[in-house]
């Protein structure tokens, strides 16, 4: 492991403000990275094909303008979610970058 840099790691909070910070691997997906450490309120129930809206997070301020674009699917599949506003995102459509070590993401209230 000599030189390798820690893993980066993301900040999934519920509404009820339990933090979970868990590792993600660069090029998972967040939904991925939230199933994978048993985070509540993201089930990703499709698999990450961007159909079914249930890795829904909302992406902390500070963040919003680092992570990229939504695609026109993400939009398409955001209009159908419940409490989307302008922080929401479909966790399963980012896919960990090394530069978002400490990205918060916080689980709407529906889902938790
Ligand atoms: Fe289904 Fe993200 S896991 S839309």
């Amino acid at each position: 492991m000599s030189g390798d840099r820690d893993m980066p790691k993301v900040i999934f909070i519920e509404s009820t403000d339990v933090q979970y910070s868990v590792e993600a691997p660069v090029g998972r997906s967040l939904m991925q990275v939230a199933v994978d450490n048993m985070v509540p309120g993201i089930d990703g129930e499709c698999g990450g094909a961007c159909s079914c809206a249930t890795c829904h997070v909302y992406v902390e301020p500070d963040w919003q303008a680092r992570l990229p674009a939504r695609s026109s699917d993400e939009t398409f599949m955001l209009e159908g979610a419940v409490e989307v506003d302008g922080r929401s995102r479909l966790s399963c459509q980012l896919k960990m970058h090394e530069e978002w070590d400490g990205l918060v993401l916080r689980i709407p209230a529906v889902q938790g």
